[in-house]
């Protein structure tokens, strides 16, 4: 897709951090855009500052209100051409034992990260096609996960591992319907983008109680490094939008950043399994 002028953009996750950056970078290419959260505050703060044309609330943990996403947004537009599944939670999970963590931790880490995902293809992929025009379903994974699984955060890493299989299905999936809409798979860095993703405890819903207790949630990135005296390289979430919005003008499916540490990773995984060798190479 070359020009985005006048497209209309749904954006889930988009109140905050690599959501909120990609309806940003969006609205100065002239689309429409739909920003899409559970956390109606700060959607309402975002959308005023960004210029969207909506900010509607959603929680993708339930197929009922992606599905009323969807039919509130054809409604007013008429088309989506550009469909973000982005909101994602971190799990206050860092460096626990996969056999002690509560049961809650997966159910809400599944039902954001991967159930999300397929709520969005299946509310709105059926009407992208019927409306026959040029469109992009971009899911947000995650290089921890998504292309190797990093011991520190299991169902976080689990739930990104996924994504970029139920995006590679989608693509070649999309491939035999003809081609006019695409599948493309966002891998947000190459360093640890700088987003509140540490503070998601802070809208987790009752349904999902439970927290594993002593969870600390870090408003941003420097809280964590400043109380933990962890450092980190961060890449700021404006710079994962100009990325993921190039990628995405260029036709590609994988959206992943340039980075020789990232890559060695990869390259070393991969062969390690060519080589039937056991996994050593993830962290
Ligand atoms: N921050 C990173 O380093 C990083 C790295 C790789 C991938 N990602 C992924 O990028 C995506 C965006 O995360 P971010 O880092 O911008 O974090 P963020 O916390 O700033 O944004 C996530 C947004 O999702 C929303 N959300 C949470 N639960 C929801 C629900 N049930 N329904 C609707 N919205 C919900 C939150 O309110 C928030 O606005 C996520 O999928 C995340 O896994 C982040």
């Amino acid at each position: 897709m070359l020009d985005f002028n006048g497209k209309v953009a749904v954006i889930t996750g988009g109140a905050s951090g690599v959501g909120r950056a990609l309806g940003d970078r969006l609205v100065r290419e002239g689309a429409r855009v739909v920003l899409a959260d559970i956390d109606q505050g700060r959607l309402d703060v975002t959308v005023a500052e960004i210029g969207a044309e909506a900010g509607l609330a959603v929680d993708v943990t339930k197929e009922a209100s992606v599905a009323a996403l969807a039919d509130s947004i054809f409604d007013r537009f008429g088309a989506v051409h550009l469909l973000f599944n982005n909101a994602g939670v971190g799990l206050g999970e860092a460096q626990r034992a996969i056999w002690t963590l509560p049961m809650n931790d997966w159910r809400w880490g599944f039902d954001v990260n991967v159930l999300g995902v397929v709520h969005g293809i299946r509310s709105f992929v059926p009407r992208m096609l019927a409306l026959g025009e040029e469109g992009v379903v971009i899911n947000t994974s995650s290089g921890n996960g998504g292309l190797r699984s990093m011991p520190n955060t299991p169902i976080y890493a689990s739930t990104k591992a996924a994504v970029t299989s139920i995006s590679e299905v989608l693509y070649q999936q999309l491939l035999r319907e003809g081609g006019k809409l695409r599948a493309a798979v966002l891998f947000p860095g190459p360093n640890t983008v700088n987003t509140g993703i540490m503070a998601s405890n802070l809208v987790r819903p009752a349904d999902y109680a439970g927290a594993t207790p002593g969870t600390v949630a870090y408003r941003t990135m420097q809280d964590l490094m400043r109380t933990t005296g962890l450092k980190m390289a961060l890449t700021e979430p404006e710079e994962v939008a100009e990325f993921a919005v190039a990628g995405v003008r260029a036709g590609r499916f994988w959206l992943i950043p340039e980075s020789e540490n990232g890559d060695q990773l990869l390259r070393t995984r991969t062969e390690e399994i060519l080589a039937r060798a056991d996994p050593r190479s993830a962290w």
